[in-house]
């Protein structure tokens, strides 16, 4: 049973469908997870699920209601951290749900705050440190080449912690430590390695490296106190947190079980290595997190608030002078989970070239940064609430909607025939290339569902529909209408368009 759904029936929840004309929702998490009660993960997790309860009930609201999270910020992680990632990814999935987030340090002039909640803002991240406003934007740039002299990252005679070091990108990182010099490595993963991955270590052993492998669950203390006393005489100098789980889910889809299995190992396994290797004198402390928590990615809204857990810890961490790197990764090429993301169209990065990245990023000393080759015209093109965010303002993708060259065709053609067969066409085209140019057959009458289209794909669909026609699609109308033909007769409907055989439009 999805216990999100539970959680939708909080008083005041229910009531929502009555307020007609509520101008606006703001969600105060409470304070920030510093002072709360339960792990910093888990408070954070908390505020995943109510967020995600609340905005599911608004969805289904004709015209939601501009939505504000707001909360206090003082701990490792705000109680607005998850909810972040959550609002990025929701943005691609519900278009017509404007959502912002505000959050500020102890000693704010909170009439600063509401004066800011007050104001028709796009969507907008907001933060208050120290009395000064700040407002997140993404810059794009190149890593940097080492400064000549630069003091070598891997240190002899010391020991390197790589969580889901037994396959893909940790793997590949494992790997790459070993080519810089480290001599032993303490590798985690809760499955035992893979035969290919034996065949690794064996050559890496061959080499010179110790390879010490520790099958258990990051999230647990007590499997991350075996991992940072596997160093033994060699101290611990490096910790990369590369163990996650990717489970993709549209936000209807979700359900707490989801939520946990993507939560575990990235948060929770971020917090225990934290925990586990205070006070030892590490050189970095880098954390893998994903573009998907920086600019959001549809059916990952789950993932996204995970990774989001790592970034803010990273920032805090930082803050107090502890070594902290979290990198936004966009796909890996040969080797990890988004492999398949060449086929839509992503710029993958080689494994040498994101290990070489890793060195650079580390020697830059950045706490905060993204390695992801994309071209942000692309990736946000259908979404126009996405381009439209002030988070991507300087990459200028406002107004850059798509092209609306359809819909003006289509209020110009003069019989519902043709009317017809522009949508039809259109929505054709739009499955081939979301399904990544399928081979098979698609006529009016074939079921999209049946060819392949999940909900991950019936969001794209949706969202790239509404903008080229400037109409709004109710979310499930792809499950009941799953044909081009029975698409089109209900956008056709919505939209007025049809006037009777050869009337003009
Ligand atoms: N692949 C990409 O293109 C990409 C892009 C952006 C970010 N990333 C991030 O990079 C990291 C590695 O991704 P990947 O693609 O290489 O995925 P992967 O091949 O699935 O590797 C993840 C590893 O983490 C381990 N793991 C998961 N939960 C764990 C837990 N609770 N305790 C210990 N180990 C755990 C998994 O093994 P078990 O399940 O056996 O434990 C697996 O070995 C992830 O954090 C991912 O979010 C990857």
């Amino acid at each position: 049973m999805c216990r999100l759904a539970r959680l939708a029936r909080l008083p005041g929840l229910d009531d929502m469908s009555d307020m007609g004309d509520l101008g606006g929702v703001v969600l105060a998490l409470g304070g920030s997870t510093g002072d709360s009660p339960t792990a910093p993960p888990l408070a954070a997790r908390d505020s995943v699920v109510r967020l995600t309860a609340l905005i599911r009930r608004l969805a289904e609201l004709p015209d939601p209601p501009r939505l504000w999270i707001a909360s206090r910020q003082d701990g490792p992680a705000a109680a607005t951290t998850g909810p972040r990632g959550v609002l990025r990814a929701a943005a691609y999935e519900l278009p017509r749900l404007t959502a912002s987030i505000i959050d500020f340090t102890s000693g704010t002039d909170l009439t600063e705050v509401a004066a800011d909640i007050l104001v028709a803002h796009p969507v907008i991240e907001i933060s208050w440190r120290d009395g000064v406003r700040h407002v997140a934007h993404l810059r794009s740039g190149s890593p940097e080449e080492p400064a000549a002299g630069s003091r070598p990252l891997i240190r002899g005679g010391s020991s390197y912690l790589v969580s889901g070091g037994l396959t893909g990108l940790g793997l590949a990182t494992a790997q790459w430590l070993a080519a810089q010099g480290a001599d032993h490595l303490i590798l985690v993963g809760r499955s035992a390695p893979t035969g290919d991955a034996e065949k690794t270590f064996a050559r890496l052993r061959e080499s010179g490296t110790v390879v010490n492998v520790v099958q258990g669950d990051i999230a647990d203390s007590a499997v991350t106190a075996r991992a940072t006393a596997a160093a033994g005489e060699r101290p611990l100098r490096g910790v990369i947190h590369a163990a996650g789980v990717v489970e993709d889910a549209t936000l209807a889809n979700v359900d707490e079980d989801l939520l946990h299995r993507v939560w575990r190992g990235k948060a929770e396994g971020a917090w225990a290595l934290h925990t586990a290797t205070a006070g030892q004198d590490l050189d970095f402390f880098v954390l893998y997190s994903s573009l998907a928590s920086l600019i959001g990615s549809p059916g990952q809204s789950m993932y996204a608030a995970a990774n989001t857990f790592l970034d803010d810890l990273a920032d805090w961490r930082a803050a107090r002078g502890l070594p902290a790197t979290a990198i936004h990764w966009g796909a890996w090429a040969r080797t990890g989970r988004g492999q398949h993301l060449a086929d839509r169209g992503f710029v993958m990065i080689s494994p040498e070239d994101g290990t070489d990245a890793l060195g650079r990023i580390l020697t830059a000393g950045h706490t905060r940064v993204a390695y992801s080759p994309i071209e942000a015209g692309a990736y946000a093109k259908g979404f126009p609430a996405v381009a439209a965010s002030e988070l991507l303002a300087e990459f200028g993708l406002a107004g850059d909607d798509g092209d609306s060259a359809l819909l003006d065709e289509v209020l110009a053609a003069e019989t519902d025939g043709r009317r017809t067969s522009l949508i039809q066409d259109h929505i054709i085209t739009l499955t081939r290339q979301i399904l990544g140019g399928t081979s098979q057959h698609i006529g009016p009458a074939t079921s999209l569902v049946i060819l392949g289209l999940d909900s991950l794909c019936a969001v794209r669909l949706r969202a790239q529909l509404e903008n080229s026609l400037k109409t709004s699609i109710d979310p499930g109308v792809i499950w009941v209408r799953p044909t081009p033909a029975g698409l089109t007769e209900w956008i056709m409907n919505r939209m007025g368009l049809r006037s009777g055989e050869g009337a003009g439009a």
